[in-house]
């Protein structure tokens, strides 16, 4: 399948473990979805999928192709491809500068230093953050860090973006800026979250728990299952779940 093919994400008996444990165990999907959600507890295996998809980690067992590749073993592709927004802004964010973090990515891309520059700058305008170019990283909130690494991956132009929480730790006005930002953007998301709200208007969901899929289906079906399920959980008073 060429690069320009369609975006189809394939797992295929796709297995993780850690720490002598299965994080994730046979998960078998395919979808052609614009926009696909992931919702789950705390702990039942989200951010490693998206580092698995991403192609950041490698699968202990199974097969997956993103755009008819798999993301581990073809990084260039996957670098050309698929973005990803990490949960934690400080696991992604390594330059003590904004605009150096932004320019990273697109010098990794290829471009060179006087593009990667002006593409900086574009995307800092968009967002009306020219300002921030110099800031020292460390200067700002978690909030905002979270925007630089927003801005870092949407500078690169991904077509699958994964977002793991990418609202986490911001405030309405700023969700809904970017919210606004990500629909706007030419690009399949697949977003990550625990809350069922972020989610409602996505075209098809996943609901992972303990490292398994237990229902895929509209948003509508899978988040009224999942919220009864959440309400449920939160009567009881065992939080041994987060133990595990
Ligand atoms: N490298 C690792 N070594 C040991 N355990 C790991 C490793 N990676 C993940 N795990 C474990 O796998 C489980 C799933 O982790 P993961 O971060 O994928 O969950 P999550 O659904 O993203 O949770 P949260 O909603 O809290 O972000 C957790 O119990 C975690 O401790
Ligand atoms: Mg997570």
């Amino acid at each position: 399948m060429s690069e320009t093919g369609d975006l189809t994400i394939r797992l295929d008996d796709l297995g993780y473990e850690a720490g002598g444990r299965a994080v994730l165990s046979g998960l078998t999907l395919q979808s052609s979805a614009r926009r696909i959600g992931v919702v789950g507890r705390n702990g039942s295996g989200k951010s490693t999928l998206a580092r698995l998809l991403a192609g950041l980690i490698a699968p202990s067992s199974g097969h997956i192709s993103v755009a008819g590749h798999d993301p581990y073993r073809d990084r260039r592709a996957a670098l050309k491809t698929i973005g990803i927004l990490f949960q934690n802004p400080d696991h992604q964010i390594i330059f003590p500068r904004v605009a150096e973090e932004i320019s990273f990515g697109l010098r990794q891309q290829g471009l060179d230093k006087a593009q990667a520059s002006q593409r900086t700058e574009a995307i800092l305008t968009s967002f009306d953050k020219l300002h921030w170019k110099d800031a020292p990283v460390t200067a700002l909130s978690q909030g905002q860090k979270h925007l630089v690494c927003m801005m870092s991956v949407l500078a690169m132009g991904p077509r699958l973006l994964i977002l793991d929480e990418p609202y986490a730790g911001l405030d309405i006005p700023t969700r809904r800026q970017l919210s606004r930002h990500l629909h706007r953007a030419d690009t399949r998301l697949l977003h990550i979250s625990h809350d069922p709200a972020d989610l409602a208007d996505y075209d098809q969901l996943f609901w992972l728990d303990r490292g398994t899929i237990v229902q895929q289906g509209t948003a509508a079906e899978v988040l009224r299952d999942f919220t009864a399920e959440m309400d449920r959980l939160g009567e009881l008073d065992d939080i041994a779940d987060l133990a595990r």
